[in-house]
């Protein structure tokens, strides 16, 4: 009997790296269509390393100046190298090249911690994101799984979860709450995004043509 192979995803970002591990111990533990093949750190300082070590991950560092090479380049370069499917991105404060978009043909995710088109766009990241929801009086906030395009935030969202402010609360915990939230949505998106890819690959793979995926 033949099963479906698991698409092999990388995880890019340069925080704490809770996404992280919430995507490792996910797959760890259930019979996701995917596996964590490749950590990517934008800094060999972010807690994101530590995880990819516990969680026995390959680990990759492509900090600037990264040898003069540009970060969508070395990017390529670790996707070719680890034959990485779709790119996860959890904690990354950048704009992703679009090259980087356009070699895994658009096959990249990103987690914002707030309900979108809300609180999203350039300088909506971390704790002022939090900040700024308490501050505009919302009632609730949440987490938001969506496409990458080449603009900060856009692209079409595949999942939500929401949570309820809580009175006088300060953006620290909501940040805490809201990671929380995160650590079960996101592994769950991933999921049903990879398996909605599966038709294809099946399908490339019945025709004896080239596989889609890598
Ligand atoms: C998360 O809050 C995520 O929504 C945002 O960056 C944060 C990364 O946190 N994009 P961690 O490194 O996964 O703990």
């Amino acid at each position: 009997m033949t099963s479906t192979p698991k698409l092999r995803i990388a995880v890019l970002g340069s925080g704490t790296g809770s996404n992280a591990r919430a995507l490792c111990r996910a797959c760890a533990e259930n019979d996701l269509a995917y596996s964590v093949a490749l950590i990517v750190s934008t800094s060999e300082k972010a807690g994101i390393c530590d995880v990819a070590h516990e969680e026995r991950v390959s680990l990759a560092i492509l900090e600037p100046p990264n040898n003069g090479k540009p970060l969508a380049d070395a990017l390529e370069q670790v996707i070719c190298e680890h034959a990485i499917d779709v790119l996860v991105l959890a904690g990354f404060m950048r704009l992703l090249p679009q090259k980087t978009i356009d070699v895994l043909h658009g096959r990249v995710l990103n987690i914002h911690p707030a309900l979108l088109p809300d609180f999203g766009g350039q300088g909506m990241f971390g704790i002022h994101v939090h900040e700024a929801v308490i501050a505009s009086g919302a009632t609730e906030t949440g987490a938001t799984i969506h496409v990458v395009t080449g603009d900060y935030d856009k692209g079409e969202i595949l999942a939500q979860s929401k949570i309820r402010l809580l009175p006088g609360e300060s953006s620290t915990d909501l940040q805490a709450r809201v990671k929380t939230i995160e650590h079960s949505l996101y592994p769950a998106a991933v999921d049903t995004y990879v398996r909605s890819l599966l038709p294809f690959l099946a399908d490339s793979q019945k025709s004896g043509s080239k596989p889609v995926f890598s």
